[in-house]
């Protein structure tokens, strides 16, 4: 026997089985393509032949006969499980489960993000977007940003070679609204915010915040601390606190760090808290005089608060996540369960 009629018993085998697990007609043409197409593998054999010694033609050519045969015939049979007359019930087994549609839906950061926005629109602000690559004026500058403040750092923020940078936070909002609308002003502004952190538990590259402004004659902390409170409630239930800790802005004064109690435990200390009961959501205070000169407020007119507030950390209580970085692994046992 010949290396041609090996490659022709090898082939009919082949196709033979391709044909009796074929799902489809266009499974069937595949095989007719791979054998008896015109750059098959029948052809091929075909431009061989000359290539035998004359005593073994004769073989050789009555092989290669029965052998396209067999392949045509078993592709024949194939067709007709697809077609007329061959019942479909040796291919369809109506007992199977169907096939599950799986169907996409929102981010639980994104899904969180519309839930803040519709509770302050139900207080009066309206929401606004800012750009994601920002200038350093808007970021820093107008913020009142002194120069030598470490979050300008580049080890910080990233910057990009013509100077514009990633915004390390979404206040800058606050700056783009202000220079084109006139007081009273009442914001949110919902965004993805970028910094140099090494991503642990409580910490990404890339995170979400809304920010909120409000200015209008006699604003005061009293003001600020309220809107946060009723936040928390609407968000968490009537049970959670709210803790307001001095702190320091440049673009605020008085600043303050805020946290809501741990609504996991109580209060009582997990390790969504880090056992400590409570969850640092941002910061906020009473914009700065500086900035709203700024951006041309007078400020002996106009008064008034800004906060910012982390999504992730608002995700962590509110779905009992205990380490942000499940949010953005993208596993989908993890997403399945929002
Ligand atoms: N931009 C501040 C931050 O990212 C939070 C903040 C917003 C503080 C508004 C005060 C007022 O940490």
């Amino acid at each position: 026997m010949n290396t041609i009629i090996e490659s022709i018993n090898r082939a009919v085998e082949e196709a033979k089985s391709r044909c009796a697990a074929a799902k489809s007609q266009a499974d069937i043409e595949s095989v007719r393509i791979d054998y008896l197409g015109r750059n098959g593998l029948f052809p091929e054999l075909s431009r061989q032949m000359g290539t035998i010694p004359a005593e073994e033609r004769r073989e050789t050519g009555a092989a290669f006969n029965t052998g396209r045969t067999a392949i045509q015939q078993a592709m024949d049979e194939a067709v007709a499980r697809f077609t007329g007359s061959a019942s479909n019930d040796d291919i369809i087994d109506i007992t199977l489960p169907g096939r599950r549609q799986c169907v996409g839906r929102k981010h639980p950061i994104s899904r969180l993000a519309e839930e803040c926005v519709a509770i302050f629109r139900r207080m009066g602000f309206i929401a606004v977007d800012g750009p994601e690559i920002e200038s350093i004026y808007h970021n820093f500058d107008a913020l009142n940003t002194p120069m030598d403040h470490p979050s300008r750092d580049p080890q910080d923020t990233f910057y990009f070679p013509d100077g514009r940078i990633l915004r390390s936070q979404t206040s800058p909002v606050q700056i783009r609204v202000m220079e084109t609308h006139e007081p009273p002003v009442r914001i949110v502004a919902p965004g993805r915010v970028f910094r140099r952190d090494t991503p642990d538990a409580t910490h990404g590259m890339n995170f979400h915040q809304i920010e909120g402004l409000y200015v209008d004659k006699n604003v005061s902390m009293a003001d600020l601390k309220s809107v946060l409170q009723d936040f928390a409630r609407e968000m968490f239930g009537q049970d959670v606190r709210i803790r307001l800790r001095p702190h320091f802005f440049p673009f605020t004064e008085p600043s303050v760090e805020y946290d809501f109690s741990c609504v996991v435990c109580g209060g009582k200390g997990c390790n969504v808290c880090k056992h400590s009961g409570w969850i640092e959501i941002a910061g906020a205070g009473m914009v700065d005089p500086q900035v709203f000169r700024n951006v041309g407020y007078d400020p002996e007119v106009w008064s008034g608060y800004a906060f910012g507030l982390g999504i992730e950390r608002l995700a962590m209580l509110r779905f009992h996540i205990p380490d942000l970085r499940f949010l953005y692994e993208n596993d989908v046992r993890f997403l399945e369960q929002f």
